[in-house]
């Protein structure tokens, strides 16, 4: 535990260090929850979401993509049912007076027996060697197989009692399984309540004409209010897409993690209308194709697990996570549901417009059924980007920090580097600069030795580094250097950007799906 929080430590000071994330109002003492994406941090989010984009629109002739507004009419959220339902469980400590999310510490509870099957996992890794069986293990294990029925059991009577709305059995476990406070060690609990994420805001400017709107908690309402308009104009046959990406807003409560939970963050969402009673066979692709679109990344297939959802939205038939292997363990990435005709129908009622679609082959009108796959942009910045931070120890003895992030997702592709700051080298690397930046995002450095620079951009996630010297002058090679294998090899000038497109180039990655 103290490792992983060490390593998550360090994920986040790594990302103030090299210009990825920043505290948001830092200079006022930050805002809790809230962060700033840097200069490199940008990039990095724009190549995530580019990536998505280009895997779930481009490449698809019936998905089609829109930009819908932050701001909806009011009545949205009563039909989708965010007004009623978008609540979280809370509870308070009496003594320490912090508020947290009653599901959660139960979760961090069972998060603390999963780090204990871990441990015996790696004791048996240990003892057994190369012979080790890790699904054998975990299948006969009895000591395992005992942590995995307990925590089953806390979840499984989580699951209900949420579904049921039976807040005081979630009082009831959490005394039962003796959970503190994890900041006082407290277990003076109040009884848990209910308690709605959206944040209000008013439109107008006179008091008699103001209107009371929310801050939308999920951009798919924007697609379903759209759904109509887009089919028409897009003349889209079912089963077609609407996909989009865009801030959404939520007043949460356990606000920890870095930008795991954020109260301002963005989605990338696509809505699949569908034939109702198709819906499950959509559902299994769309999980099946969202777990490939991130197998791609090359993050380790070990990294990834679904969890099927026990307790179900209220708009939904079926549900899964894709979680992923934090620095704190498994938890949820994207969410893959299937909503039925809820939202659809739900907007007809309150509009009074019917959003329906025509089948012409069936020569009748219905209500489609909706397959969702939704996933934080900034959960998987901090996917990606803690996952790739790791520290080398070299063959020489020394270590060095390096962010190996996917190529296709780095901020910098390249970074051009004179051997010195003289003799017309600046010069000839400012001149390549200029030409690979129509293609690539590259930098310029000339500032220290040469070694000080590699291991700067190693640290900085770039994928090369190009070294101009004085041979350069003569033959017009250069020296490439990989960030990964550290591997240099000398290679025309007029070579580079077909080694580095082979690298970064989205299609040779979103191939690999
Ligand atoms: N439209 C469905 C929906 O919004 P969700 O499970 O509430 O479903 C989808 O959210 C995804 O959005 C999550 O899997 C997560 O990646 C991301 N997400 C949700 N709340 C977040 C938060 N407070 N901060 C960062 N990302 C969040």
């Amino acid at each position: 535990m103290a490792k992983q929080e060490d390593q998550f430590k360090k994920v986040i000071s790594h990302a103030k260090e090299y210009g990825y994330v920043f505290q948001s109002s830092e200079i006022y003492d930050g805002l809790s929850a809230v962060y700033d994406y840097a200069q490199n941090g940008v990039e990095l989010k724009k190549n995530i979401r580019d990536y998505w984009w280009k895997a779930m629109v481009q490449m698809h002739e019936n998905i089609v993509g829109i930009d819908a507004s932050i701001l909806m009419h009011p009545n949205t959220w009563k039909a989708s049912g965010h007004v009623d339902a978008f609540t979280d469980p809370l509870i308070d400590n009496k003594d320490s007076k912090k508020r947290y999310r009653a599901d959660v510490l139960v979760e961090d509870y069972c998060a603390k027996i999963e780090a204990k099957i871990d441990k015996e996992v790696a004791k048996a890794q240990k003892r057994f060697g190369d012979s080790f069986n890790k699904d054998e293990f975990l299948a006969t294990n009895g000591r395992v197989l005992g942590y995995q029925e307990k925590i089953n059991t806390i979840l499984s009577r989580l699951g209900k009692s949420l579904e049921k709305e039976d807040l005081a059995d979630v009082k009831l476990l959490i005394e039962e399984l003796a959970i503190a406070d994890p900041l006082t060690g407290s277990k003076n609990w109040t009884d848990v309540k209910q308690f709605n994420l959206m944040f209000g805001t008013k439109l107008g400017a006179s008091a008699e004409s103001t209107m009371d709107l929310y801050l939308r908690p999920e951009t798919a309402q924007g697609i379903f209010v759209n759904f109509l308009n887009v089919q028409k104009t897009g003349r889209m046959k079912i089963p077609f897409g609407i996909a989009q990406t865009g801030k959404a807003f939520r007043n949460e409560i356990v606000a920890r993690q870095f930008i795991f939970r954020m109260r301002e963050f963005e989605q990338m969402e696509l809505q699949f209308f569908v034939k109702p009673g198709t819906q499950k066979e959509w559902y299994n692709t769309w999980k099946e194709t969202r777990l490939k679109w991130h197998l791609s990344l090359g993050m380790g297939a070990e990294n990834y697990r679904f969890h099927d959802h026990e307790k179900l939205a209220h708009y939904a038939d079926s549900a899964a996570d894709i979680e992923f292997k934090f620095p704190f363990g498994f938890k949820e990435l994207e969410g893959i549901h299937s909503r039925t005709d809820f939202d659809l129908k739900a907007h007809e009622d309150f509009s009074g417009k019917k959003l329906q679609y025509f089948d012409h082959q069936e020569n009748k009108s219905y209500t489609p059924y909706v397959v969702e796959t939704s996933i934080g942009l900034d959960r998987m910045f901090l996917a990606v980007f803690s996952n790739s931070l790791q520290e080398e120890t070299l063959e020489n003895g020394t270590t060095r920090t390096v962010l190996k992030l996917p190529a296709v997702l780095a901020p910098v592709k390249a970074a051009i580097l004179p051997l010195v700051k003289k003799d017309g080298l600046p010069e000839v690397a400012r001149e390549i600069m200029h030409d690979l930046q129509w293609d690539f995002n590259v930098s310029y450095d000339e500032k220290d030795a040469v070694g000080r620079r590699y291991r700067r951009q190693d640290a900085n996630g770039t994928p090369f580094c190009i070294t101009v010297d004085h041979d350069t002058l003569q033959d017009n090679m250069v020296t490439i250097r990989h960030r990964d294998t550290m591997e240099q090899k000398r290679v025309p000038i007029s070579a580079l950007k077909n080694i580095i497109e082979q690298e970064v180039a989205v299609k040779n990655w979103l191939q690999k799906m």
